[in-house]
């Protein structure tokens, strides 16, 4: 009568992801996140094709990360592994804590000193997690995990890693799977360049499923970190988006595949054009994402001033990670809003203008 339960990505499309019934399945349960339908959003961007939200925040840990890691940590069991290893701008050290704990396994986690957000970093801590701060930014922790892997026996859980791609990619069989067809656009972060790159894998190989058309892949950078939009590596990235504060994609030539295939394109957001989606989401569709998502959307108003959407369209947005994730954001961007009164009823009238 209420089907079958979900038990996470892996139960779900196992005969599409490299697994056999010897995979120790580690899952949080993650995948089959809420495709929202944004109606006021699409009306406050003057939009007339259909403008849905791919919620991945409301994965365990908050973030897309746990499909693929529940993916990377299941093969490293079966592979026999006893420790990961990731560089992070935060939420692949969450989702990789968490799953690495679930699993038995150890976890070290590189980041870049001072430039993560609270709650990824409590999230990583109380899992148990090794954290050790690096001096410089993802990029070079990233290098520094590649190269510590050459010299111990630990498994690498970034997106270089392919099952964390092949994890990833459900989240557009999902899609297709929800609007039985494929969007026309789809809208989405760019940082390392994974992600896009999972959904377009994803996308192309659920294309025999449903009817025959892809989406254009819109892959967004934020300006201080434009790499590939620059098509030259960003030596000191900076923006307020943390998440995607990356100056050398290791996934770069693969999202420029993703883009040209598709024949979409990767174009950056302003810091100033991702906290203002980041508050229209926040205030008109109730939902709060952490600024890197808001990038997504960022896009679709900065494309959307130049062209013109058709109603029979279909546009989704993924929103990768929770708002949760970023406090101080949040509440630096709104503290003038609040109001501080005596307890008093005459105090609270005169604040309240209804
Ligand atoms: N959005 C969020 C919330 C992210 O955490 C990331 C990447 C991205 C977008 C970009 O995705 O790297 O696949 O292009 N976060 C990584 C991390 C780098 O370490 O958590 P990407």
């Amino acid at each position: 009568m209420f089907g079958k339960p979900w038990q996470g990505i892996i139960h779900e499309y196992a005969p599409l992801l490299p697994v056999s019934i010897k995979t120790p399945i580690v899952t949080l349960y993650e995948g089959n996140t809420p495709l929202v339908l944004a109606l006021r959003l699409q009306k406050e961007l003057g939009i007339r094709a259909r403008v849905y939200l791919k919620l991945e925040g409301l994965n365990p840990t908050g973030s897309f990360k746990d499909r693929g890691m529940t993916l990377a940590i299941s093969k490293a069991v079966e592979e026999g592994v006893k420790a990961v290893i990731c560089a992070s701008t935060g939420n692949t050290a969450a989702s990789a804590a968490a799953y690495a704990a679930k699993a038995g396994l150890e976890c070290i986690v590189l980041i870049p000193d001072g430039k993560i957000a609270k709650g990824k970093l409590s999230q990583t801590m109380i899992h148990g997690a090794k954290v050790v701060q690096v001096k410089g930014n993802f990029d070079q922790a990233l290098d520094l995990v590649r190269e510590v892997c050459e010299l111990k026996p630990i498994q690498l859980v970034n997106s270089v890693n392919p099952y964390r791609i092949e994890g990833q990619k459900t989240a557009a069989f999902e899609i297709v799977d929800a609007l039985e067809k494929a969007p026309d656009y789809h809208f989405i972060p760019v940082g390392n360049a994974g992600n896009i790159t999972a959904y377009w894998k994803g996308y192309k190989e659920y294309q025999f499923r449903k009817k025959n058309i892809l989406p254009r892949m819109m892959g967004f950078q934020a300006t201080g970190s434009a790499p590939i939009v620059r098509r030259r590596v960003v030596k000191n990235p900076d923006t307020i988006a943390t998440a995607i504060r990356i100056g050398n994609p290791a996934l770069w030539g693969e999202a420029e595949k993703a883009r040209d295939n598709s024949d979409g394109e990767i174009d950056m957001v302003s810091d100033r054009e991702i906290l203002t989606a980041y508050r229209l989401l926040a205030q008109k569709e109730g939902i709060f994402c952490e600024p890197a998502s808001a990038a997504a959307v960022a896009g679709l108003a900065k494309v959307a001033k130049r062209k013109r959407f058709t109603e029979d369209q279909i546009i989704v947005c993924t929103l990768t990670g929770h708002g949760l994730k970023d406090p101080d954001t949040a509440i630096g961007e709104s503290c003038d809003d609040s109001i501080t009164i005596k307890p008093e009823i005459n105090e609270l009238l005169k604040v309240i203008t209804i």
